[in-house]
């Protein structure tokens, strides 16, 4: 009888969480087993309606399911919905995030505490909510950062502590869920082209300022990040855990590259 997986993948009706669904989709097949997505989004709707109808085009068996995560009830009763329809999960994708701007000095009490919410606790509460599940199918569980996770990102104060927070929450769950035999690993994007940032690559200078800073010479794509989610949550990356994997294109590495005048930069180019 083919294996059936169960994978919950949240902000699934967003550019990266959509790709994350169909990457998954897409492995499913690869590796000959059966695929239940529960796929959730902040609230029902035509958009995640239409969601669940490309999943099921794409070959899994698909559940829409709605759920604010920046409520801490909502997160267990998306878990308790999730298995009721599939089972117990054999992935967890903590991808609902959102990335409001907002300066330290002067940010709203109330922008700090809903971006942490969403951003982090929610992924600690899902897992929380998942884990006896995952316990029993010895799965696994990815979460969503972001490279502003790894270095100040000016302008995005609570934001990159979210992101920040997030990394460390999994690496400590990893560390003390390892012996249930759960996984739990980070991905953390660079610029991606989705609709949470799609308003800045409608100007094609910045577009292409923001692409000459990618050692890779590109703008990321959701599939980047889905094809990195999917491996992180197969079997392939079973000794994997406590990790974060940038899929950046190398920009988060490239700042040294930009320093004007340094030593032999003259002799290498010229
Ligand atoms: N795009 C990038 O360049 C980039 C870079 C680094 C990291 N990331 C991270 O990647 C993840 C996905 O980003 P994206 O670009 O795909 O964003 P997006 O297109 O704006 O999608 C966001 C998703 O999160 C859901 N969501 C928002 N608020 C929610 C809430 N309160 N409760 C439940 N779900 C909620 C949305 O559901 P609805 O559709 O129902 O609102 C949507 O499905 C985020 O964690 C983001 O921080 C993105």
């Amino acid at each position: 009888m083919t294996r059936t997986v169960h994978a919950l993948v949240t902000g699934a009706t967003g550019g990266i969480g959509r790709a994350i669904c169909l990457a998954l989709a897409a492995q499913a097949r690869r590796d000959g087993h059966a695929l239940h997505l529960s796929a959730a989004a902040s609230r029902p709707g035509e958009k995640l309606d239409r969601l669940v109808a490309e999943l099921r085009d794409a070959g899994a068996e698909a559940t829409g399911l709605a759920a604010d995560l920046t409520q801490p009830p909502d997160c267990a009763r998306l878990v308790d919905e999730a298995q009721r329809a599939g089972g117990d999960l054999d992935v967890l994708v903590c991808n609902a995030g959102a990335s409001g701007p907002g300066r330290l000095a002067d940010l709203p009490l109330a922008q700090w505490e809903r971006s942490f919410a969403l951003n982090t606790r929610s992924a600690w509460l899902l897992a929380q909510a998942a884990r006896p599940g995952l316990v029993r199918t010895r799965g696994s569980i990815v979460a969503i950062a972001s490279m502003s996770g790894l270095a100040p990102h000016p302008g995005y104060g609570a934001y990159a502590a979210t992101k920040a927070a997030l990394i460390m929450l999994c690496r400590q769950m990893a560390h003390e869920w390892a012996a249930d035999g759960i996984r739990v690993n980070t991905v953390s994007p660079g610029m991606i082209r989705t609709p949470l940032t799609e308003a800045v690559y409608q100007d094609e200078a910045v577009r292409a300022q923001r692409e000459a800073l990618v050692p890779l010479g590109r703008i990321g794509r959701g599939e980047d990040v889905g094809a990195a989610v999917a491996w992180l949550a197969s079997s392939a990356a079973g000794y994997v855990t406590g990790q974060n994997l940038t899929v950046d294109g190398g920009v988060a590495d490239h700042m040294l590259a930009l320093i004007p005048g340094r030593p032999g930069k003259a002799a290498v180019e010229g």
